[in-house]
């Protein structure tokens, strides 16, 4: 007899695991079969991540990615139709007022997204509240924003001066108070990270901010090993599918050529 159906993951599914204290496992996919082997593997929250731009596209960080792109991304994974519930990035430039945030959020949503993600805090939060206002769950990320990356110089952690805490409590505070569900927190150190966990309503889900967030978000070719010519201290790759795949194409071109 086949299990069960497993119901749909919502922002409401995801913000009562903070209740209960379950973590909440999240990774990135970017297509059909991607989507379908999280989904099996029971992660409750998908993300299409603007890291398309530079793990799959082979840009060299995420301001170049498009709309156009991330629902092409978006539209195939909503084809595996996971349980989990899939999250789309808004793009670099695609939120920067009220309107372009709310149809751009819809746009992603009519690709197959069931909830948006954009970078920010108190920046943002009329984007933020207008988008929630319009019925889309809405995910901060806040900490190191990789779509600021050129303006910053560099992938930075963020928190280790009192300036940088403050301002991350008070970016934290106009995403609850605007409606979002949970929080990005992406390379902050961890006893801020820590401390944002404890203090915030809605669950955290950290990368690179240390073992104390509610939930945990990786980019799922890192976590894979597929992507070496990438390194980054905070993912240890559990697999090292590059070297694997080499060492497949290479035996298969071999016993072809005999
Ligand atoms: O674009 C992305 O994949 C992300 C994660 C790193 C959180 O924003």
């Amino acid at each position: 007899m086949n299990p069960p159906p497993k119901a749909k993951v919502t922002s409401e599914a995801i913000r009562s695991m903070k209740q209960r204290g379950e973590k909440i496992p999240s990774l990135t996919a970017y297509d059909f079969p991607m989507a379908r082997l999280l989904d099996q593997a029971g992660i409750p929250l998908i993300l299409v991540g603007d890291s398309l731009g530079m793990v799959v596209l082979g840009y060299p960080d995420t301001t170049h990615v498009t709309m156009a792109e991330m629902e092409h991304h978006v539209r195939a994974v909503a084809r595996a139709k996971p349980t989990a519930m899939v999250v789309a990035d808004l793009p670099y430039r695609s939120y920067e007022t009220v309107e372009a945030a709310v149809d751009n959020a819809k746009r992603l949503v009519a690709a197959g997204a069931e909830g948006v993600k954009a970078e920010g805090g108190r920046l943002i939060q009329p984007q933020v509240r207008a988008i929630v206002e319009s019925g889309i769950p809405f995910l901060g990320h806040l900490g190191m924003l990789p779509q600021h990356v050129l303006e910053e110089g560099g992938y930075r952690v963020k928190g280790k001066r009192e300036a940088e805490q403050q301002a991350l409590l008070a970016d934290a505070d106009a995403l609850v108070e605007a409606g979002a569900f949970g929080v990005v927190l992406e390379l902050v150190t961890p006893l801020v990270a820590k401390e944002m966990t404890a203090r915030l309503p809605i669950p955290t889900i950290g990368i690179g901010s240390g073992q104390d967030c509610d939930g945990q978000i990786l980019v799922t070719p890192d976590l894979l090993g597929m992507l070496p010519w990438f390194s980054l201290k905070h993912v240890k790759p559990k697999l090292n599918a590059a070297d694997q795949m080499r060492a497949v194409v290479k035996e298969w071109k071999e016993a072809i050529s005999k």
